[in-house]
């Protein structure tokens, strides 16, 4: 019974966007859900990197060199900042690292693909950046608090990231026809993988109908899909490139562009931990991990040094 008034009052909360906070009660499946959501966020922010810092060494200009240099920075502090909000809910970030090596934790699949050309870090900032906005403008909203405000700060910073992927894509595109064939390889190679990233369709989403009811999600995965394509169309043809999708057409009744049939086999097997990229971002995040552990070793010593100076004070 106890529960269930706990419940009765935790859904009217819900209902009247009142935030929940860290020490409010929740449902254990409402924490569950966020913890694996939240720690998944932050495994895409950081492993993220990866494909981007492949070409930091080849960037094209001391000017695209730097762009890019803050940008991977800003995804760091992104996962860190996502980390801090999954431990509000009770479990340490070391915990959330081991799931992710063991193969238990998720991240985004659209980071196992590689980068092969220069226009792939403007289709990635362009596209990729592109539906995170779509998808965490919408995550401002969720009913967590501490998910809800990381969220407004994470946004503020992406918007850099889609407009400085999308100045890569509109300079080749105008650029030799080489250039211009670079930047339609780069598009033709990370569309589908973008608009994956939104998750399955509605009906096929294990969590969306209990996290739209506890307003973890604010707009469901094609709701923010068809939104992300909406806006991108355009973009992409206005500087004169084509979509690798012949179904995709305006629909002047619905107000939408149709598209054609999402490859899931495709989805489920990068999931799974089958796509080009997965053995190698892992392999990375364990050997990164294991080098820098001396760094966090003098930073927790520091700390501890510090709080003990300040006790004996
Ligand atoms: N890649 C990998 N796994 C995915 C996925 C994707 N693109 N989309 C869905 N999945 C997984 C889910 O994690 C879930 O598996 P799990 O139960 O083992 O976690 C399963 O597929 C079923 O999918 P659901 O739609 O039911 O799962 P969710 O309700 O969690 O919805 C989501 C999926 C829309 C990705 C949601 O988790 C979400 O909004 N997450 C926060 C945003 C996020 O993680 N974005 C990743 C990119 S971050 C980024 O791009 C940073 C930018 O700066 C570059």
């Amino acid at each position: 019974m106890e529960d269930a008034k706990k419940l009765e009052a935790f859904q009217a909360k819900i209902d009247a966007d009142i935030k929940i906070e860290p020490k409010d009660w929740m449902p254990e499946k409402y924490r569950q859900t966020l913890i694996r959501q939240i720690s998944q966020h932050a495994h895409s922010e950081v492993i993220g990197m990866q494909p981007e810092g492949n070409w930091l060494t080849r960037a094209p200009s001391l000017r695209s060199k730097k762009i890019l240099m803050a940008k991977i920075q800003d995804e760091a502090g992104h996962g860190l900042y996502l980390y801090c909000a999954a431990e509000t809910l009770g479990v340490k970030r070391e915990q959330f690292l081991e799931w992710l090596h063991e193969g238990k934790a998720k991240y985004s699949s659209v980071f196992n693909y590689p980068t092969l050309t220069w226009a792939d870090i403007g289709a990635i900032g362009w596209l990729v950046d592109g539906a995170a906005i779509v998808n965490q403008v919408s995550l401002q909203g969720t009913s967590y608090g501490p998910y809800s405000r990381a969220m407004v700060k994470i946004c503020m910073e992406e918007s850099f990231h889609q407009r400085q992927g999308y100045e890569i894509m509109v300079t080749l595109a105008n650029g030799t026809d080489e250039q211009k064939e670079m930047a339609q390889d780069a598009l033709n190679r990370w569309w589908w993988p973008s608009i994956m990233m939104f998750g399955p369709h509605d009906a096929d989403s294990a969590h969306s109908n209990q996290s739209l009811k506890w307003k973890i999600k604010r707009e469901s995965n094609d709701e923010l899909r068809q939104k992300f394509i909406d806006k991108t169309v355009e973009q992409g043809l206005h500087i004169g490139l084509t979509f690798p999708d012949p179904d995709l057409k305006w629909n002047e009744e619905k107000g939408h562009y149709d598209f054609g049939a999402i490859d899931w086999d495709e989805f489920w097997n990068v999931v799974k931990g089958y796509g080009a990229g997965n053995k190698k971002r892992l392999a990375h995040h364990k050997e990164a991990h294991e080098v820098g552990s001396w760094v966090r070793e003098a930073a927790i010593a520091y700390a501890n040094k510090k709080n003990n100076i300040q006790k004996s004070a």
